[in-house]
């Protein structure tokens, strides 16, 4: 039988931090709203393309497993955010790296993208299909983000993160899987202004106007990452006690704390990243296992429970089962370009091409965006 081992792994986090108090110089919100609600307190705004803290994180994932480039068979490049939509990002990745034997597949289901991605490179290694795949977590939100919008704002960061996965006799990586869509209720996290639909429609791309129902997002986030950690763990034999650690999607500490709950896995084995990076979408999973990983939180052999939901909505929860490697084999020197601004400076950059009549974005975008509701 072959199984797919986890062999390497890397994060690349831009280093403009966005705190709660540089929120509040242009929206009305306040720290005590945003840490109380969600538990964060700063987020990371990415001075680079998203293709360019890719190819960062995933040489280092590569130098973690000693693994040379040229030997990767897949890129899966996990995401909403994309530099363009043709040519893909797993391409820009692929050539970045000098992984020239590598197929390159972009995966969107959302926050869930990385996690999606994870079980599809484990499924292509474990039927046979490749031997060694990169598997990528990372957002650039900033750029789209609708900072007129204080329900959606305030919640969201720019980060990214890559596991290898490796061909392996040893009974370790992913082994288990729930993947799911609560597609009824696709509406509720929308993000108008992206494809077909606003073609020829005087909409520019960082134009957006989200939809977003929170408290709906929230009641069946909790739901489906709950129910789906229940069966992933029922499905394998495996007890909640013999959990060792939960990384969750980071959107909100209290999604986190009640799908802990409704698991039966206590706090202390749950890592969670929400306060100094915010909701990163596809990022938040593997930069919390890197986390782990680099503070000795992952011991070898330990079971692992990843629970994610994101737009679509997607959910998920996956069973990982650690192998007995948890240090890196070898380190990388790749590194993101300095970065001369601040997150505050690139933020109000977006938001004045996003208005650059100084009026309030929501009016200016919302007649263009009304006409804009087909196939509902
Ligand atoms: O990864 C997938 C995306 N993530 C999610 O979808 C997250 C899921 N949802 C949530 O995390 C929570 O629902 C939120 C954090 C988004 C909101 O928390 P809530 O406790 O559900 O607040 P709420 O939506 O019920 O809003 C309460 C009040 C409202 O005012 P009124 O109507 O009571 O006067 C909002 O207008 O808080 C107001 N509010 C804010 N106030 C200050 C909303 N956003 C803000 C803000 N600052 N940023």
């Amino acid at each position: 039988m072959t199984y797919a081992a986890i062999t390497g792994w890397g994060s690349c986090m831009p280093p403009a931090v966005l705190t709660n108090e540089d929120l509040s110089t242009f929206l009305d919100t306040n720290d005590e709203w945003i840490s109380s609600r969600t538990g964060m307190k700063e987020r990371r705004v990415s001075h680079v393309s998203a293709i360019e803290m890719s190819t960062v994180a995933a040489k280092r994932a590569l130098a973690c497993a000693g693994l040379d480039p040229a030997d990767l068979d897949l890129v899966i490049y996990g995401g909403v955010s994309n530099d363009e939509l043709c040519p893909n990002s797993a391409s820009g990745v692929q050539l970045a790296l000098g992984a020239t034997k590598a197929a390159a597949i972009d995966l969107n289901t959302a926050c869930t993208s990385f996690c999606y991605g994870l079980a599809t490179a484990t499924a292509m290694i474990r039927t046979g299909m490749v031997r060694n795949a990169v598997v990528i977590g990372v957002e650039l939100i900033s750029r789209y983000m609708d900072w007129s919008n204080r329900n959606v704002a305030v919640l969201f960061g720019d980060g990214s993160a890559a596991v290898v996965l490796q061909a392996s006799d040893h009974e370790e990586g992913m082994l288990g899987s729930v993947l799911g869509c609560d597609a009824e209720a696709r509406q509720t996290l929308r993000v108008r202004g992206f494809g077909c639909t606003y073609a020829g429609r005087d909409i520019s791309f960082g134009d957006t106007l989200w939809d977003f129902d929170g408290q709906q997002i929230f009641k069946r986030a909790v739901n489906a990452m709950a129910a789906a950690s229940v069966k992933v763990l029922a499905d394998h034999g495996v007890s909640a006690e013999e959990v060792s650690l939960v990384i969750p999607h980071q959107a909100n500490l209290r999604i986190i704390e009640s799908v802990a709950k409704y698991a039966g896995i206590p706090m202390e084995k749950v890592i969670v990243t929400v306060q100094k990076y915010g909701n990163m979408s596809a990022a938040t999973v593997p930069v919390a296992l890197v986390e782990a990983l680099e503070t000795g939180r992952v011991k070898p052999g330990s079971w692992i429970l990843m629970p994610a939901f994101g737009g679509g909505l997607t959910y998920c929860s996956l069973l990982v089962k650690w192998g007995s490697r948890v240090t890196p084999l070898g380190t990388s020197d790749a590194a993101l370009p300095p970065c001369n601004e601040t997150a505050l400076d690139m933020v109000n950059r977006v938001r004045a091409n996003q208005d650059p009549h100084g009026r309030s974005l929501a009016g200016l975008m919302a007649p263009r965006f009304a006409e804009t509701r087909p196939g509902e």
